[in-house]
């Protein structure tokens, strides 16, 4: 399979990533989407998907979103053409939609989103717009025309009355018309717009970056999550001063001490980035066992054969700290050291754990207690 339209991932990371566009025909070919628009329309009457209806022309209203879940009476009442479906997070109930995301893994994993499905009739499009993630829009089943280009931002003209970020007066600068298995991948801020030709459903590989504000506040509120800062500022040294008015210099260098003290902390630093960046989109996504296993029941498993794979919708992550290698799952922190630490990287290579070496580390009892613990809360489990 040729999925970078015969690009290295090194090369494609170079000359395009967060850069310009590029249309892949054939990235994945003879592709069949795993789901049919039916399917879609069920999960999208299911509590805890996120799903979305973006309509045109909504009785004379432009582009007006109504989100679900929906019941299937809304289906049936939708306008015969020119709506979109939009069903968020697809990898996470959809465990061939997932493998997809196998492909992808020349992009760290704490970069990804998750998997978007639209799906259209003819002429569903959500308007032209501009994201600010790298998407890969894969075309799963009909035909789509994009129209893209151009490079955006928030001064760029809106369409008024929508709750939708609608370009207007946006031309693009090229077209093309994407069949199944044809991509298409758009960095940050270039406009693009997809038309359905024909009954039309689009896979979204996306990717997301924190924002400074996120990385902030992020931050701050995890180091305030600590019991240190709960102390108070003290000053045992406080001296008689002339003007009680005053605000001395010295109490400033203690606050800029503090702050650059706790601010500059690299290992909380990567301790909350890891935490932060695999947390579960949402609860509902990692589901503890309903009987939980006892480390010897989970140890015979494991030396029947059995491939141990990531729940869908799980995030894996780790870092190395000096001696230590701090494992991130869906948001919990575990640190390892010694010989457990090449544990770290083979959970977090691939999906579908390499088993011979898991279970070499699992003769030791610490490891083989915390892929229990793992398989227990619901991050892996036995294919
Ligand atoms: C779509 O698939 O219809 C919209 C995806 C996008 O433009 O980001
Ligand atoms: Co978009």
């Amino acid at each position: 399979m040729d999925m970078l339209g015969g690009l290295t991932p090194s090369e494609f990371l170079r000359d395009y990533w967060q850069k310009k566009p590029l249309v892949i025909r054939q990235a994945f070919p003879a592709f069949e989407c795993p789901v049919s628009a039916d399917e879609l329309a069920g999960l999208a009457c299911e509590e805890g998907v996120e799903s979305r209806i973006v309509i045109e022309d909504d009785k004379g209203k432009p582009w007006q979103l109504h989100n679900g879940p929906f019941s299937p009476e809304q289906f049936s009442e939708l306008p015969e053409k020119d709506w979109t479906l939009l069903v968020q997070g697809l990898d996470h109930w959809v465990p061939e939609i997932s493998d997809i995301l196998e492909h992808f893994r020349f992009v760290p994993n704490w970069r990804l989103d998750d998997i978007m499905a639209s799906y259209a009739p003819v002429g569903g499009s959500v308007g032209p717009h501009y994201d600010q993630y790298d998407v890969f829009l894969l075309q799963a089943q009909g035909h789509r025309r994009w129209t893209f280009g151009g490079h955006c931002d928030h001064t760029s003209p809106r369409v008024e009355g929508t709750p939708l970020r609608i370009l207007s007066s946006w031309d693009g600068e090229e077209t093309v018309t994407l069949a199944p298995g044809d991509m298409l991948y758009l960095p940050p801020g270039i406009g693009h717009h997809g038309v359905a030709e024909d009954d039309c459903i689009t896979l979204s590989v996306g990717f997301r970056a924190p924002t400074v504000d996120d990385v902030l506040t992020g931050f701050t509120d995890f180091l305030c999550s600590k019991s240190a800062a709960a102390e108070h500022i003290n000053d045992p040294d406080l001296t008689v001063q002339e003007n009680p008015g005053t605000i001395k210099t010295d109490v400033i260098d203690k606050l800029d001490h503090i702050i650059r003290e706790q601010l500059g902390d690299r290992r909380n630093l990567a301790l909350w980035f890891g935490q932060y960046t695999t947390a579960p989109k949402s609860m509902d996504i990692v589901v503890p066992a309903e009987a939980p296993a006892a480390p010897e029941d989970f140890a015979e498993a494991l030396s029947s054969g059995e491939q141990l794979r990531w729940n869908e919708g799980s995030r894996f992550a780790y870092h190395e700290l000096g001696d230590e290698t701090a494992l991130f799952v869906d948001g919990e922190q575990y640190l390892l050291r010694g010989d457990a630490t090449p544990l770290a990287p083979l959970l977090c290579a691939s999906s579908r754990v390499e088993m011979t070496a898991l279970c070499r580390l699992a003769q030791d009892e610490a490891l083989l207690g915390l892929l229990c613990t793992l398989y227990n809360q619901g991050s892996i489990y036995f294919e």
